[in-house]
């Protein structure tokens, strides 16, 4: 028993150690063009915060188990007779096997079932939504602007502030649209239109990937979404309606 708590003694400060260095290296990832935890606009924002907040409990919960681990393995024994400590086992198992993982995701439903539905094309109070239709091909991406006759080749061109429609399908096999500091990924299927809405709230140029797997060129699947501010955006309809 000595020689494990000395093991131990010796084993904190050098985990301590890796975890200073594992923790901004791991942290370091979180910005750049294809991150989820660097967003640009509020379905990205919505899923970055529930990620944050996941991340955060299950930090939580591995320092519970790792506090109960420690605590059964060198922590004084139990004393009492058996059917106490059957009880008391009983209850560990209904509390942390049953009702914790009931409560954990009752608590992630309440609050992603909102974020979700946030990303889902609900009619807008107040007006017309502009609609962009995005077809997936092996390995390109097709984006049309209905009414103004605007093709475009792996770039897509929104306003920034305000939500766009992306009608999403496919001319041959299953392909997922996905600008992650925007929002959340939707699948192009063959036969069937898929409407994603999307908002940025930043003039920038976003990158986006085919985020399913549909062949050889897959992972060069990738295009850009520019979005404008709203005087520039017009300026640009104008000029791409025009040069078509
Ligand atoms: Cu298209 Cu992967």
């Amino acid at each position: 028993m000595h020689r494990i708590s000395g093991i131990h003694r010796n084993l904190t400060p050098r985990l301590s150690g890796i975890a200073t260095v594992i923790t901004p290296l791991s942290l370091a990832g979180c910005a750049g063009p294809f991150s989820t935890l660097d967003p640009a606009g509020p379905s990205a924002a919505g899923s970055a915060g529930l990620w944050w907040w996941m991340f955060t409990l299950a930090m939580l919960v591995l320092l519970a188990v790792v506090g109960l681990w420690l605590g059964a393995m060198f922590g004084a024994q139990k004393t009492g007779d058996d059917q106490q400590l059957r009880r008391i086992q009983q209850r560990w198992i209904i509390g942390g096997g049953l009702l914790l993982p009931w409560a954990a995701i009752a608590v992630l439903l309440a609050f992603g079932i909102p974020i979700g539905h946030k990303m889902l094309p609900l009619p807008l109070e107040g007006g017309e939504i502009l609609r962009i239709d995005v077809t997936g091909h092996q390995w390109w991406w097709q984006v049309s602007y209905p009414g103004s006759g605007i093709q475009l080749r792996n770039e897509v061109h929104i306003p920034v502030g305000v939500p766009v429609d992306l009608h999403l399908t496919s001319a041959d096999v299953v392909h997922s649209f996905w600008v992650p500091r925007l929002g959340g990924k939707l699948d192009m299927i063959p036969g069937r239109t898929n409407v994603l809405r999307l908002q940025a709230d930043i003039a920038d140029t976003y990158r986006g990937q085919c985020a399913e797997f549909c062949g050889l060129n897959h992972a060069h699947m990738q295009f850009t979404v520019t979005a404008h501010a709203p005087g520039d955006f017009a300026a640009w309809l104008t000029e791409a309606s025009a040069s078509d």
